[in-house]
């Protein structure tokens, strides 16, 4: 009961409300390219959606597939990079896509995936769920901020995130697992926002646990300085 009064409201928010963005498939579609989702993943990791968008559309315009990055110059992968910051994503860009095209394909789980340079616990989930359709649990900064109002979670961070984790992993569906994590992101960044969440707009608000303790905003809890 708890898992289909949160996923259906939210799924169906996500059809009417989803950002579009150049890596994500339409909503609905079981998978997405792994090559523009690993891609985008790491390029978001300490870089904002706005500043990301430009940069992937001329990385894919420039190496459309995993096997033309392979065959990239480091220098040239590099320059393009610049910009986006913290050159050891770069490097372990260009060295994933030789093992990727060495391979002849991505590994399709999440286990899988995390062997992959650069590829840490929340890459290799989101691609796993994003691009494969598995059941996979995807915390970013904003799924754990809607996770802790969702079900008022008091464990302060950084100690909260596992019980944060639990409550995700909970209600993650088996079905549009992607999907999912993708709406829970897109609440986190349009409704469910740090200081002044539009708890009227929420898809989620009756199941709520912070909405109903009038306080939503307060959660995730901190530790008191
Ligand atoms: N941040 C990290 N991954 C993202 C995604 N797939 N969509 C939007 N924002 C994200």
């Amino acid at each position: 009961a708890k898992l289909r009064s949160i996923t259906e409201p939210l799924l169906k928010w996500y059809d009417r409300h989803h950002r579009t963005l150049p890596w994500r498939s339409p909503p609905g579609e079981p998978r997405a390219d792994p090559y523009r989702v690993w891609l985008s993943e790491i390029m978001l990791q300490q870089t904002t959606v706005a500043a990301v968008k430009p940069k992937f559309e001329a990385f894919l315009a420039r190496w459309p597939s995993v096997e033309a990055l392979a065959a990239a110059q480091d220098a040239d992968l590099m320059a393009a990079w610049a910009g986006l910051g913290y050159y050891a994503r770069a490097r372990n860009l260009i060295a994933c896509a030789r093992v990727v095209t060495a391979a002849g394909a991505f590994p399709e789980t999440e286990e899988g995936l995390r062997a992959l340079p650069g590829v840490g616990a929340y890459t290799a989930a989101a691609v796993a769920a994003i691009a494969f359709g598995e059941q996979a649990t995807v915390v970013d900064a904003n799924v754990a901020r809607v996770a802790a109002r969702l079900f008022a979670i008091e464990t302060p961070l950084p100690a909260g995130m596992a019980a944060i984790r639990e409550v995700v992993a909970e209600i993650t569906p088996a079905d549009r697992p992607g999907d999912f994590a993708q709406a829970m992101m897109d609440l986190g960044s349009a409704v469910c926002t740090p200081r002044a969440p539009a708890c009227l707009a929420c898809p989620l608000s009756a199941a709520c646990v912070g909405y109903a303790s009038g306080a939503p905003e307060t959660y995730p809890t901190k530790l008191a300085k």
